[in-house]
């Protein structure tokens, strides 16, 4: 991934977490490999609580360099990196502070990037200021999810910014996007003639997609209160992911041509009937429990939480999608904090032979089953059924597996490089268009409306389980279950 486009990368947020673990020590990266970044390329770190360039380089050492490279850092990269560096000290409301960033800005060469790493209240406020020095013209600008807090919400803030930026420039964020195995799923399902014939609902039974983190809230208890899972996770990752298994091919890997498909899904996304919520969606909230070997306070004790708090940390929902492709296959979505393993996986449950002329065996779960995993240890496993060695015909499930890291020992990129890399670039494809975003809120908003409405708090699981019970009850409904309630 060579450029020779130089820019200028300007950093809101800069003392903030997501520059501290993310941004930052992506970019480092794609420093250190060399040939990802123009040399000319600058960096210009915005914050109000910092002096000036020393004290915020002083800041980058202490507490983004641990962040970079797990296997040590190499120093003279460190160095010249650092050089990349400039530093505005800014305060939202001086506009006087604008015309010093425009200043520095218009010093430096090639095109602008404006990173907002800050709460989405101040996207609109930091939009308005940069018109009014003339830098939102020919610039970038990168919005950081959550973008709004539901469809009236996001409308205002992409009808504030679509007025100062049209939408080729604004790049929102979604990093499941940027991370490889998702773009693999893409090289599987269209460089491969193998599976896309079977990709559909003659030969697909149902779909699960899981993100399970063994994390709880972390130091975020006051955001995550206000947001909950479904917000932070079905309404972007979740359905992004769900978009990319169920696209129709696209014409092109152009930005629009994947991202109208993408579309497609979204808006074929079946409207939950408020009637049918307890059937087709399972809120939980984790209480105290066990998690390899260590005791976890349960969230309603987490700093930052409410008492009594009816905030989901948990939700699996039954999703279907209206179309010739799809309907009548059941999609499967979970997604919860302090759960039993930290797994990111899709899993594709072929239906099983119409008929076995190798006795009962054939007809066993397990087998016809694709699974990929996104972290951790991407692979993607093919299951089959093969027999097993010796006398008479026994079937086995056995599996055909690819290990990204054995296979290609090098070059793997971490989700925000990859994305910071396409801004500067100017590649869209993997960033959310408004209208995506708009279908998913529409989806998810009935959802949302109802679990207040019904005023019901969400169902108890002890942290380190797999979740409420009723998530498993949900899928064996329809004579299934989770892949690991299998083993
Ligand atoms: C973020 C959510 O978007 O994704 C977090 O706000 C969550 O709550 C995180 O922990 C998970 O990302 P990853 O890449 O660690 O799976």
């Amino acid at each position: 991934m060579q450029t020779d486009s130089s820019f200028t990368f300007v950093l809101f947020g800069g003392t903030g977490d997501l520059s501290m673990r993310k941004i930052l020590p992506a970019l480092f990266e794609a420093h250190r490999a060399g040939g990802m970044l123009a040399d000319s390329g600058k960096i210009v770190a915005v914050a109000r609580h910092v002096g000036d360039r020393g004290e915020y380089l002083e800041w980058v050492n202490g507490h983004v360099k641990p962040h970079v490279s797990k296997n040590g850092v190499d120093e003279s990269a460190w160095a010249s990196f650092l050089e990349r560096i400039e530093f505005v000290k800014l305060d939202l409301g001086n506009p006087e502070d604008f015309v010093l960033l425009r200043d520095a800005v218009q010093a430096l060469p090639g095109i602008r990037v404006f990173y907002l790493a800050t709460g989405p209240s101040l996207f609109v406020p930091i939009c308005r200021a940069l018109a009014s020095v003339g830098l939102n013209e020919n610039a970038r600008i990168v919005l950081e999810k959550p973008l709004g807090y539901d469809l009236k919400s996001s409308n205002a803030i992409n009808d504030a910014v679509g007025e100062i930026f049209a939408e080729e420039q604004i790049y929102r964020i979604d990093h499941y996007l940027g991370k490889e195995p998702v773009q693999n799923l893409l090289a599987l399902r269209f460089g491969n003639a193998l599976f896309e014939p079977l990709w559909r609902r003659e030969w697909v039974e149902s779909i699960q997609i899981t993100i399970a983190e063994e994390l709880g809230v972390e130091a975020r208890g006051d955001f995550y209160d206000n947001t909950g899972a479904l917000r932070d996770m079905v309404q972007n990752h979740l359905l992004q992911l769900l978009s990319i298994v169920a696209m129709e091919p696209p014409h092109s890997m152009d930005s629009d041509s994947v991202r109208d498909e993408k579309l497609r899904v979204l808006r074929a996304l079946k409207p939950i009937d408020p009637l049918d919520i307890g059937k087709v969606a399972v809120r939980g909230q984790y209480h105290s429990g066990v998690i390899r070997g260590t005791s976890v306070p349960a969230y309603a004790t987490e700093p930052g939480v409410k008492q009594n708090s009816t905030t989901e940390t948990f939700v699996a929902l039954k999703v279907e999608i209206e179309n010739w492709r799809w309907a009548g296959v059941p999609f499967f979505l979970r997604t919860g904090k302090r759960l039993a393993d930290r797994v990111a996986e899709i899993v594709v449950n072929f239906r099983a032979v119409p008929h076995s002329a190798l006795g009962a065996s054939a007809l066993r779960a397990g087998a016809n089953r694709l699974v990929i995993r996104l972290q951790p240890n991407e692979t993607i496993r093919l299951y089959c059924l093969a027999k097993q060695p010796g006398e008479g015909m026994n079937l086995a499930s056995v599996h055909l597996d690819l290990a990204f890291d054995q296979f290609f020992r090098e070059g793997q990129m971490e989700a925000y490089q990859r994305l910071l890399l396409d801004v500067i670039n100017g590649r869209l494809a993997l960033f959310v268009r408004r209208d995506e975003q708009e279908a998913a809120w529409k989806w998810v908003e009935p959802i949302l409306n109802e679990w207040k409405a019904s005023n019901r708090p969400p169902k108890p699981y002890a942290a380190g389980t797999w979740g409420p019970a009723a998530a498993s009850a949900m899928l064996a409904q329809h004579g299934t279950c989770w892949l690991e309630e299998e083993n």
